[in-house]
């Protein structure tokens, strides 16, 4: 306008008619107070070199942006605009199946009998560590492009199926080299705790020196993870074990996650929280104590995440899920993974939590998008970063074949993807979105 003071924003890439902007803003909240995602009616979306430079109602978009000449303007028509999904816990790497062993779950053995009897994460490590080189990168690679087609744009990846020094680190530069050249970020994170290896059984304190002395600093000082997380658990290893690790962890620059109370109550939520974990994950049998122990802040640092699991509670059959109404109402943050791995959880549908989310833990649609978004973001300690359509967040953009967010948890199953858009650039089409 004439005499107008205010600038043009320039952006290389519009994204307009969309009927809902879902910002996921991380502290949006409606006029209760509660946390909403943040919806923009009408809204647009406009980003510069890979990053979110506006995001309004489209009636302001013409008057506060221009595109930049080789840029790209996208109607949507109608549909569904949000932050690219954060994946924030997956077991990424690993070889062959445990398709029998679900059948013999089927037939009545529980996950720990088939552990105990020397399958279950022993047998994915048995055939992860005669994997080469070759075939682990092809498999993360290929489970990479299917998260993206579900539009994951950022997703963690554990090791744990090496639980040795040379196949732990050896499995998360797999991670490193497949990441180096795909759109999806990888977030590398150390779970040499995973279960207690064959030839450590009735020696699991001397595997946890192993850890604590050898594979983390190895693992810490190649700088191949963020992140240290341990399987606290029976059949795995003891709230002082995690402990030790965890500590050991964070003298060498990673930050603390915990795999606690999944299968039975232990503990490992309450000492998780006392370290000042960035995320405790499954939680199924959090104790009153333990949820209290995630609204406290320590140190100085945030309370930690409460990660949720429903896949793994949904597939094993077995036991109860999370209280995360209980959560949610003694003001934890919440996040939905899919924990994706071979033996609780073998899928890579994070829309299906946010599903479970509703129709199993109570959530509502509007905890359940922030969930996968923003919280999942917050579990990783990249809230700054990604999450949220925000002015200067990566411009991780999903447009969804739907109208109406609140569609999100409702058709169940489905992958609604549409187009992806990471760091500003298309990197997925899909014309016919509702198939896997
Ligand atoms: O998160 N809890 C431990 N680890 C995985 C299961 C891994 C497996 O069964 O291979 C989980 O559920
Ligand atoms: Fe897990």
């Amino acid at each position: 306008m004439e005499g107008s003071t205010t600038p043009w924003i320039e952006a290389d890439l519009i994204i307009k008619g969309a009927s809902e902007v879902l910002t996921c803003k991380a502290d949006s909240r409606d006029a209760q107070g509660r946390l909403n995602v943040g919806r923009i009616l009408d809204g647009a979306v406009a980003a510069r070199e890979g990053r979110i430079v506006w995001a309004g109602p489209e009636s302001a978009l013409l008057e506060e942006v221009r595109l930049m000449r080789g840029g790209e303007m996208l109607d949507v028509d109608g549909r569904v605009v949000m932050p690219g999904l954060v994946d924030c816990h997956t077991h990424l790497a690993w070889a062959g199946d445990r398709a029998d062993e679900f059948q013999l779950r089927v037939a009545g053995a529980t996950y720990q009998q088939v552990q105990e009897a020397g399958g279950g994460i022993a047998s994915t490590v048995h055939a992860t560590r005669n994997a080469t080189d070759e075939v682990l990168r092809a498999v993360t690679r290929k489970r990479l492009d299917r998260f993206l087609r579900y539009g994951v744009t950022t997703v963690e990846a554990k090791s744990g199926y090496g639980l040795s020094m040379d196949e732990e680190l050896r499995h998360l530069e797999v991670y490193r080299e497949v990441a180096f050249a795909h759109a999806v970020d990888v977030v590398p994170t150390l779970l040499a705790a995973h279960v207690v290896p064959v030839d450590y059984i009735d020696r699991s304190d001397d595997y946890v020196k192993l850890i604590v002395k050898k594979i983390i600093p190895a693992a810490a000082k190649r700088k191949l993870a963020r992140f240290c997380d341990a399987f606290c658990e029976r059949g795995a290893f003891t709230v002082e074990q995690c402990r030790q690790v965890l500590e050991a962890g964070l003298e060498n620059g990673l930050l603390p996650k915990l795999h606690a109370d999944q299968l039975s109550y232990m503990g490992g939520t309450e000492m998780a929280a006392e370290l000042g974990a960035v995320s405790v994950d499954h939680l199924d049998h959090v104790s009153d104590a333990g949820i209290a122990a995630l609204t406290t802040v320590t140190g100085g640092k945030r309370a930690p995440v409460a990660v949720l699991l429903p896949g793994a509670t949904f597939f094993l059959g077995e036991g109860s899920y999370a209280p995360a109404r209980k959560m949610l109402d003694a003001g934890v943050r919440v996040a939905l993974s899919t924990d994706f791995n071979p033996g609780s959880s073998p899928t890579q549908n994070l829309w299906l939590m946010a599903t479970m989310g509703c129709s199993q833990l109570q959530m509502t649609a509007e905890e359940v998008i922030r969930a996968i978004t923003i919280e999942a973001a917050a579990a990783l300690a990249l809230d700054d970063e990604i999450g949220s359509l925000e002015v200067g967040k990566k411009a991780d953009i999903l447009i969804l074949d739907y109208s109406r967010g609140v569609e999100v948890p409702y058709r169940y199953g489905m992958n609604p993807v549409w187009r992806v858009f990471k760091d500003g650039k298309r990197v997925v089409k899909r014309d016919s979105p509702g198939e896997g």
